[in-house]
């Protein structure tokens, strides 16, 4: 069967990974979150107090990051780890979130990511999300998908994730930091969130996950010669 590559991008918390990872899952390939690769590398900026802004500091720390996927049976899903450490869990902090924006604007950083993603990318059968998948890292991509949705569903929804974990924080932070970041993803001269020409757009606001599974797989489908 032919194979294809998926690039899904878009605004922050718009459902990307969950999206990405149902439709792998029902194809039969490997879904990589490149989001989690630009959050782990912030956060080992942070742990070890790494002057980003130096050049050289920054070279030096990407020399000691090794970034890999692992899958987690127990938990159906691909736990990202940082050098020996499964940091799956310590990436989706406000700490990190506040953050990666602005570390995933260095060009060094891009570079750095953006290699390994195409390496993971080389034998296709692949859904990988972001905001340059198919602009930057796979721009043959045979599917590319942009998704959105209103800044009150994603606010809402993000708030409903964090919320166990961080019970002090409001609707309202987490909706000017998503503001915030879409404002730096897109703006950004290094590979900025913008639409492929030959994109479909996905507004799924008022979508259920199932609508959503079934219209990404009927795409799928006629992309790989099926229908
Ligand atoms: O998808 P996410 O919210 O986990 O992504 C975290 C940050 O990483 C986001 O603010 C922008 C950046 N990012 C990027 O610049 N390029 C990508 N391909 C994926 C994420």
């Amino acid at each position: 069967m032919k194979k294809i590559t998926i690039a899904i991008d878009g605004y922050s918390s718009c459902g990307k990974s969950t999206m990405a990872k149902q439709l792998a899952k029902e194809l039969g390939y490997v879904f990589v979150d490149s989001g989690a690769m630009y959050r782990a590398i912030t956060l080992y900026c942070l742990q070890q107090g790494v002057d980003w802004h130096s050049e050289q500091a920054l070279n030096m720390a990407l020399t000691a990051i090794h970034l890999s996927f692992h899958w987690n049976d127990a938990l159906q899903q691909s736990d990202i780890y940082l050098n020996d450490t499964d940091v799956s869990e310590a990436i989706r902090t406000m700490e990190v979130a506040t953050k990666v924006s602005e570390i995933a604007a260095l060009p060094a950083v891009r570079r750095f990511a953006v290699a390994q993603q195409q390496q993971m990318g080389q034998n296709k059968g692949i859904v990988m999300d972001g905001r340059d998948i198919g602009t930057v890292v796979f721009p043959d991509a045979e599917l590319k998908i942009f998704v959105t949705a209103s800044i009150e569903v994603r606010a809402q929804r993000r708030y409903d994730e964090l919320k166990a974990k961080a019970p002090h924080i409001s609707l309202e932070e987490v909706k000017k930091n998503l503001q915030a970041r879409d404002y730096m993803d897109s703006t950004r001269s290094e590979s900025p969130l913008r639409q492929a020409d030959d994109v479909r757009l996905l507004d799924n606001s008022n979508m259920s996950r199932k609508e959503q599974l079934l219209l990404l797989l009927s795409w799928a489908r006629k992309e790989m010669g099926l229908v």
